[in-house]
């Protein structure tokens, strides 16, 4: 009697753990890597849990890493993907230009790979693109600074300074290109560029610091502006590099508060628009980009092609990898509770 209860406990224990490994194995066959930057900047933890959060929800099963903005770091939590089963690779690259070698790999096993956010240069191992308009990003903080200084119909000259991101974030030129395509034929003329700081290597921020921009921030005040010269505008190409800047004109500046630019509406940010020291933001709901991945992903698993609406703007070196572009859209102290709270993306407590 006991040994008849013992093989049929068995037996059902070979079927259930039978049953558990089919379910494993299938849910593996549905894995998807997605390798985020780092966790220092508040856009990337949301962009992480939508993705995970939506593509769970379209049934699939999600390696999250994050980097700590640290390039082995980051290719090793790829080639670990690729080695535990990912299907498909979802990637928010460090440096675009250093994921050739495990991309390689990837390509070698038939894992498709969409970029996410930031383009992946130079390797023909990127299927598809998943980003804003980027070089709009900057168009909507130059345009910005045109019609708030209403640089088309004054006599006057007013000093601007320049801050964009990090040299190795393909973005980073779009933002710059995008906002000085259309400042540029004012300098000279009503915008002056006191400090002499104008091209893309000079005013670039490395790993889009906060740190960084406030520490060349406070160089550029004490060398042009301590002696109560008036800074009218900074064009910052993103949230974190104005906060730098704020920080550094709340510690050492004491003319009037100058137009600040920015992008993704962080919420210190945000907070700062209220309080009058950002002027503005672009907004990128991460929501609409993680949406769009997750249709990239399922057409990708059913075999077919991903929607795209751009095959021509991102050359990476190798290819022209298909994109799809989402639209950023201008915030400022006026419109926030509008785009940023009755949509649900942040709680009016968030801000307070
Ligand atoms: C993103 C921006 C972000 C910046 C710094 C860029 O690639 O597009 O939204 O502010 O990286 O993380």
């Amino acid at each position: 009697m006991k040994k008849k209860f013992l093989s049929l406990f068995l037996a059902g224990a070979m079927l259930i753990s039978a049953g558990l490994a089919g379910c494993a194995k299938k849910q593996d066959s549905k894995k998807i890597g997605v390798a985020m930057p780092t966790k220092d900047l508040q856009r990337w933890n949301q962009d992480g849990a939508y993705l995970k959060e939506k593509l769970e929800a379209a049934g699939f099963t999600v390696d999250l890493q994050y980097a700590g903005n640290d390039i082995p770091t980051q290719q090793n939590q790829i080639e670990s993907m690729i080695n535990g089963g990912c299907k498909v690779l979802v990637i928010a690259s460090i440096e675009g230009d250093s994921l050739g070698t495990v991309l390689a790999t990837a390509k070698e096993k038939s894992i498709p790979v969409i970029a996410y956010d930031r383009l992946i240069m130079n390797t023909d191992a990127v299927a598809y693109y998943a980003t804003f308009d980027n070089y709009k990003v900057g168009a909507i903080q130059g345009q910005y600074i045109i019609d708030t200084l209403k640089l088309d119909s004054t006599d006057g000259v007013y000093n601007l300074e320049i801050f964009t991101g990090d040299p190795g974030d393909n973005n980073a030129r779009f933002f710059y290109n995008g906002a000085m395509d259309l400042l540029k034929p004012y300098i000279g003329k009503s915008l002056n560029v006191k400090s002499g700081q104008i091209d893309f290597e000079t005013v670039a921020t490395a790993e889009w610091s906060t740190a960084n921009a406030q520490s060349r921030m406070d160089a550029i005040i004490s060398g042009n502006y301590a002696d109560g010269t008036k800074l009218d505008a900074v064009l910052c190409s993103n949230d974190s590099t104005a906060l730098g800047v704020a920080n550094a004109l709340e510690a050492g500046y004491t003319g009037d508060y100058p137009i600040i630019t920015g992008q993704d509406c962080d919420i210190a940010n945000v907070k700062n628009m209220i309080k009058g020291k950002q002027s503005m933001s672009v907004f990128k709901d991460t929501r609409t980009l993680a949406d769009q991945v997750v249709e990239m992903v399922k057409a990708i698993m059913d075999g077919k092609k991903a929607p795209t609406n751009d095959t021509t703007t991102y050359n990476n070196g190798v290819i022209v990898v298909p994109s799809f572009l989402c639209t950023p859209v201008f915030a400022d102290a006026s419109n926030y509770k509008k785009i940023l709270v009755d949509s649900g993306y942040y709680k009016e407590a968030d801000l307070a």
